[in-house]
């Protein structure tokens, strides 16, 4: 008999959302009727441009962050990869690599005091890059360590200027077109990839934008140019190849929460206590190594002393909420 067996990720066609929702980037540009703007003190660079590599990824490391496991394999962390824009299994870093990296524009609009649009070679000469170590924890239960290189999200709210009345930033990735991103031809998903979180959250120390990985630009499978990197959470709130930050006074809708609320959860802070609906948290096997090699889950994937304060002290809740 052949009994189909529900994958972790997979989703009930219930759950389908129309094809028309896709957003492309050209398009939502076009419909905000934002201004290409560089903010005070950059200097424009010639379209298509970038900064020099030694500048942008060899950055010094912030040692405030350190992890007692030892560095995944740059080929274990590049290789095996969750971006379902490229495709619903682990090996799509090759498909990846059709993702335009430049010019690449991100929109700042919601309650700013000025929306705005600017270049990423333009955002980068305004923050200060470093290189930070961090766990990364998937939902699915593998786990990795890498030098992520960026900077504080915190300085892109600063620019950003929101109005006193913002209580989230919602954060969107590239939905281009189905040549480049052929897993937008699964229909059933709600694109474009959607994430958020409260501004005290996204004002973090830990919460980081990631531009850089083991000293080299981020890969696009990794979510070139732009990705974030929140590490007490499960990996999906770590939203990739960011084009908007949107403020907003309204919780913002999630990729996965709206396909699947009871499983997804806004917060999804790590914690071994609460399980996925269908699988155990309590553990987890560390890229590189065999999956039955399993070592325990730690709460906030470790970064308790950072966040706990965000939270209730009933940590069963950190999850759902
Ligand atoms: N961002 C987008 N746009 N699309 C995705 O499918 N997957 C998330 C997150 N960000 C995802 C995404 C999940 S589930 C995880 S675990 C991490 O990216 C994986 O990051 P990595 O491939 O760099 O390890």
């Amino acid at each position: 008999m052949l009994v189909k067996v529900k994958k972790g990720w997979e989703v009930p066609e219930r759950d389908a959302t129309p094809e028309d929702i896709y957003v492309n980037r050209r398009q939502i540009v076009k419909s905000l009727g934002v201004a290409p703007v560089i903010a005070a003190g950059a200097s424009i660079l010639p379209a298509g441009s970038a900064l020099a590599a030694t500048d942008l990824y060899r950055v010094s490391r912030n040692k405030k962050y350190t992890v007692e496991r030892p560095l995944t394999a740059e080929k274990e962390a590049t290789s095996y990869n969750n971006f379902y824009e490229f495709g619903s299994h682990k090996q799509i870093s090759r498909a990846a690599q059709r993702l335009e990296t430049r010019p690449w524009n991100i929109i700042v609009d919601g309650m700013v005091e000025k929306k705005f649009e600017i270049g990423i070679d333009d955002l980068l000469k305004q923050v200060t890059l470093e290189e930070r170590v961090y766990r990364h924890r998937c939902v699915e239960a593998w786990a990795m360590t890498v030098p992520w290189s960026g900077f504080a999200m915190r300085e892109l709210v600063k620019l950003a200027k929101p109005t006193s009345g913002a209580k989230y930033v919602a954060m969107q990735t590239i939905a281009e077109s189905k040549a480049e991103m052929p897993g937008l031809r699964q229909f059933w998903y709600p694109w474009p990839y959607q994430e958020g979180l409260t501004m005290e959250e996204a004002t973090n120390d830990l919460a980081f934008l990631v531009t850089g990985l083991y000293g080299k630009p981020v890969p696009p499978q990794n979510g070139a140019p732009l990705r974030l990197a929140v590490p007490w959470k499960y990996g999906f709130k770590s939203i990739k190849s960011i084009i908007r930050f949107s403020f907003t006074d309204q919780k913002p809708k999630t990729f996965w929460g709206s396909l699947q609320a009871k499983e997804y959860g806004f917060w999804a802070n790590v914690n071994p206590a609460v399980d996925h609906p269908r699988w155990s948290q309590a553990t987890e096997w560390l890229l590189g190594g065999r999956q039955s090699d399993r070592v325990p889950t730690r709460l906030y994937n470790g970064y308790t002393e950072f966040v706990a304060n965000m939270y209730p002290a009933d940590a069963d809740e950190v999850y759902f909420r």
